[in-house]
């Protein structure tokens, strides 16, 4: 059974920097500017709590050498998302971060654009899970704000369940209240389960924090685009703790 971690009677979420972004931006121009690992090792030192990486196959993005790079000298939770293909699970196998993710994303999916069917695809889940667990792995499964799709996730064996937040923001401006009550209700359906709770896409510094105070029991937000995009105007440093602002 999960317990929600709590210090001093206070949940902790944990913020998780998704750094793809800076890998585009390196790869834009084919040198090492920016230089992912030196990026993720002053996320760091300023105040994430993780470092999330996406490899895609046809490695747009973050590359395996940048996956292999960043285990030995990150200090903090290492968090590995994406599709499980065989060439992805043998990284992660390889490299054993602290926690896998995984997204239903097709191999030239611009961003992940939706949460596992896992009823559907339990007996994939099953095994890529067993898999997992075995390795000593902590897994979790990205999910829409759906109970059964919750549901399916524990049995499959996820230890937690990240929630697709797209839905949440794209309808935070027009009624923040509707827009968080799905996910109030996954909340506490994960929680019933004795899951993990994670969530992720398109949270910003305007709708963070009223995701978090109706879910503060979640464990980890992981936040690529917005934060990397505030980064240019505010500077990493200013932004991160602006982030860790909204989770308190
Ligand atoms: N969680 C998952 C599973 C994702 O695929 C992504 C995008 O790569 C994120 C979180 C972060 O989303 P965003 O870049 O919109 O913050």
């Amino acid at each position: 059974m999960y317990f929600c971690r709590k210090t001093n009677g206070v949940y902790m979420t944990k913020l998780s920097v998704n750094i793809n972004k800076v890998a585009t931006l390196r790869n834009a121009r084919g040198g090492n500017v920016p230089d992912v690992v030196k990026v993720a090792l002053d996320c760091e030192r300023f105040g994430a709590d993780g470092i999330t990486v996406h490899p895609r196959p046809d490695e747009r993005h973050i590359r395996r050498k940048d996956v292999y790079d960043l285990r030995p000298l990150l200090h903090t939770e290492f968090n590995i998302e994406g599709y499980p293909a065989p060439e992805f699970i043998d990284l992660v196998l390889k490299v054993k971060p602290h926690q896998v993710t995984l997204v239903p994303d097709s191999p030239t999916q611009l961003t992940s654009n939706a949460g596992w069917d896992t009823k559907v695809n339990f007996a994939f889940l099953s095994e890529i899970l067993d898999r997992l667990n075995k390795a000593g792995i902590r897994t979790s499964v990205f999910v829409s704000a759906d109970a059964e799709m919750i549901e399916y996730a524990a049995k499959a064996g996820a230890d937690r369940v990240e929630l697709y937040t797209e839905p949440y923001a794209s309808g935070y401006a027009k009624n923040r209240e509707e827009a968080v009550a799905p996910f109030v209700e996954a909340g506490k359906a994960a929680r019933k389960l004795g899951l993990g709770l994670n969530a992720g896409h398109d949270l910003s510094l305007e709708n963070l924090n009223y995701f978090y105070q109706n879910i503060p029991w979640l464990d980890e937000v992981s936040i690529g685009h917005a934060l990397i995009c505030d980064a240019l105007y505010l500077g990493l440093e200013k932004t991160i703790q602006a982030y860790k602002n909204c989770l308190r």
